[in-house]
């Protein structure tokens, strides 16, 4: 059964950001100045590497589309965000928003609207007929008492495991099969590092470590024990969190703590050269636009697979984009939402990007353009149970996703052993 919790937390959020945490680092990476005038001024955080060649080909059919309107690229460098969401939350207080930025479908938009930060565009959702382009469970997502307040761009699945085949042969292990749960990943894992992988699995920074958490999470409490995590049914001091923290301890017993300050792309450089040295990483599909940009080939230099135990579940997360109130440019960014939720905006943004089109009514031409990983995950996202993603804010305030990061952190930063506290203090991280 294909369901999607309301991912839109409880009204009463606190509107402040000030406890965005102290890992949230500065903003730095900053292009360009303040929109306005003929240019509209868009925020994101897909400042380099392969996710700027993404924003790139969006640019270049926003170019085409639009010939009198400059694109000003305020990208703020930082994998998930974690510089330019402090940043955006100094600037919307101050009452000095971009003309649009970047944000998650879904909970993590809920203090920015509780404080009155974006406009609603759901005559927007008329004017480009977008209520019969999304599918359902995207649109749910989205509304928040009866209005919208952003458009989509793609959709990303957090919940895969990359695998570099070169790492797995050291131990006889074939890549093409996941195992079945955690258990046997870490009975895998036993094996590579008895056979001289002396890393067999890497996170980065802290939004990585959480990302991994809640694959694990799913594992070990399904996908309807997972979802009640959000809605209360499932408590964080049950046994069932008590037994995926665990894992999760397990699991980092088998990372580099060097790569802790990393962001994704280096965390999982091993992977993407498939060296030997590392043999698995989770990370979302943003990673398949890092190996096309190595030249490596699916099925052959890599392989991946969902998290074990995490078999018909997507982990999912939108991309989207506001307007804010008191944006200079508002025509200009009503022309951007009009470009990233345009056919061939989300064809030309996803193929590069690794995701797949928010759309749902591409035509099998356009389908045809995106690869092989692409169409299996569509398929996926069109099967599967269809869960929010923690550590990139569909399912929780950015408030709770960061006070989650920093009980991670501090857990994994002290040698991953202490599961009570962390326990207690993702319990209360998750009350935000
Ligand atoms: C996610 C975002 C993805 C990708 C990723 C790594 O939050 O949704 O599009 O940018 O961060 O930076």
């Amino acid at each position: 059964m294909r369901r999607l919790v309301a991912m839109v937390g409880a009204a009463a959020l606190a509107l402040s950001l000030a406890a965005c945490g102290s890992n949230s680092g500065t903003a730095k990476g900053t292009e360009g100045a303040t929109g306005g005038g003929n240019s509209v001024g868009v925020v994101t955080w897909w400042s380099a590497g392969s996710e700027k060649q993404g924003l790139d080909a969006l640019v270049k059919v926003f170019n085409e589309q639009n010939p009198n309107i400059t694109f000003e690229n305020q990208a703020v460098s930082g994998g998930s965000g974690s510089n330019a969401k402090q940043k955006l939350q100094t600037d919307l207080a101050a009452k000095n928003p971009p003309d649009t930025y970047q944000a998650h479908a879904g909970a993590e938009l809920s203090s920015d609207i509780a404080a009155g930060y974006l406009e609603d565009v759901s005559g927007l959702y008329d004017e480009f007929k977008l209520r019969e382009a999304f599918p359902k469970t995207l649109l749910d997502a989205l509304t928040v008492d009866g209005k919208i307040y952003s458009v989509p761009s793609n959709i990303h699945r957090g919940n895969v495991v990359w695998v570099s085949p070169k790492a797995l042969e050291k131990a006889g292990i074939d890549p093409t099969k996941a195992p079945a749960d955690i258990d046997a990943w870490i009975a895998d894992m036993d094996k590579l590092k008895a056979a001289g992988v002396a890393h067999p699995l890497t996170v980065g920074s802290d939004w990585t470590q959480l990302e991994l958490l809640e694959t694990v999470l799913i594992s070990d409490l399904g996908a309807d024990g997972y979802l009640g995590l959000l809605d209360g049914k499932t408590s964080w001091e049950s046994e069932g969190v008590t037994k995926a923290l665990n894992h999760f301890s397990k699991l980092m017993s088998f990372t580099d703590p060097g790569l802790y300050q990393e962001d994704w792309e280096p965390a999982m450089k091993s992977i993407i050269n498939n060296d030997g040295n590392v043999a698995y990483n989770v990370m979302g599909d943003w990673a398949p636009a890092a190996f096309d940009g190595a030249g490596k080939k699916w099925g052959q230099d890599y392989y991946s697979w969902p998290v074990p135990g995490n078999q018909g579940v997507f982990d999912f997360l939108a991309d989207s984009f506001t307007l804010p109130v008191g944006a200079k440019n508002t025509e200009g960014t009503k022309a951007w939402l009009k470009t990233i939720s345009s056919p061939e905006g989300q064809v030309a943004f996803n193929t590069v990007k690794g995701s797949i089109p928010a759309r749902s009514d591409l035509t099998p031409e356009q389908i045809a353009k995106f690869s092989d990983y692409q169409q299996d995950a569509m398929k996926s996202f069109s099967e599967d149970t269809i869960v929010p993603s923690l550590a990139h804010g569909a399912a929780v305030s950015i408030k709770a996703s960061e006070a989650m990061k920093q009980a991670i952190s501090k857990f994994t930063s002290s040698g991953a052993t202490d599961v009570a506290s962390l326990q207690k203090e993702l319990g209360a991280a998750a009350k935000n």
